[in-house]
């Protein structure tokens, strides 16, 4: 049966973490569903990791909608997220209504949206409608040209402070669920004391509700990964179920608290994202004398 967002309550409430990795695709769904793991993002990182771009802008509300299809009928169990792309919910809260009932429509259980305060009445209309919501803040990544790169958010008490207050204002929206990416571990916790979000980390911290890592990432297929990254294919003794065996780990090392460990998260001072998604290192956004 497919898990719902109060069995992802329940499962935390007992004291075990939630794992979720993106994903795209019927195959690797079927593996991951079987591999345990809670719930599965279709995210937009697919502009990168599957369609070879440079940033995520460029992914449309078709093809999210296309691979949300493929990954719900590859797993019968996991809870599934979509990604509202770049473009697909900013202009009004009817055009993110409109697309995300595509979504939706598609098969997908709650769409992801990144942002703070300025898309709380999107939210609120959203969840009005019966669609859950998953907020996105710290680095989002089709903030991109704006950001000057992919680099670590909040380090400033004044970024770190306006974080938090994004946070409180997502939930008090209606959002269920929070991404928090890419920011010291010091801010995250903030976040996760100062809501009642589940709140799942990637580059974040380990007091956050869950995980989540690019499916790429994971699996050990990027050049240069960003510090937050765990390659789970190290220690898989291989044979035809490396994969299997790569995410079960996974699962039951966000579950336990033992992903992430010290040396994947950011402190105060860390500049840039290296390699997010895949990607090249980006020069432009390299802080000099910062550690990476
Ligand atoms: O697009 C994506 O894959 C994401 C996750 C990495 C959180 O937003």
């Amino acid at each position: 049966m497919r898990t719902s967002l109060s069995a992802l309550r329940k499962k935390l409430a007992n004291g075990r973490k939630l794992s979720m990795l993106t994903c795209y695709d019927a195959g690797f769904a079927r593996v991951f569903d079987e591999a345990g793991i809670d719930t599965l993002l279709i995210g937009d990182s697919l502009g990168m990791v599957v369609q070879g771009r440079d940033s995520t802008l460029p992914v449309t509300v078709q093809d999210i909608a296309y691979h949300t299809g493929c990954v719900v009928r590859g797993a019968a169990n996991a809870f599934v997220l979509a990604d509202m792309p770049f473009g697909s919910y900013q202009e009004s809260p009817a055009q993110a209504l409109h697309n995300a009932v595509i979504l939706m429509q598609a098969g997908a259980q709650m769409v992801k949206l990144e942002g703070g305060a300025e898309i709380a009445p999107t939210i609120e209309l959203l969840t009005r409608s019966g669609i859950p919501v998953c907020g996105h803040i710290g680095l989002m990544p089709s903030h991109v040209h704006a950001l000057g790169g992919f680099r670590v958010q909040g380090k400033e008490t004044a970024d770190a402070d306006r974080i938090v207050a994004d946070a409180q204002a997502v939930e008090a929206a209606g959002a269920a669920m929070l991404v928090i990416e890419a920011v010291p571990d010091a801010v995250a916790r903030r976040v996760c004391n100062d809501t009642t979000l589940l709140t799942i980390g990637i580059g974040a911290s380990a007091a956050c509700d869950g995980q989540v890592l690019v499916l790429h990432d994971m699996l050990g297929l990027t050049r240069s990964p960003a510090k937050f990254v765990k390659n789970y294919m190290v220690d898989v003794s291989g044979g035809g179920d490396a994969v299997l065996q790569a995410a079960r780990r996974y699962a039951r090392e966000v579950e336990s608290g033992v992903f992430p460990g010290a040396e994947h998260v950011y402190g105060l001072t860390s500049g840039s994202v290296a390699g997010l998604y895949g990607s090249s290192p980006n020069p432009e956004a390299a802080t000099p004398g910062a550690a990476p």
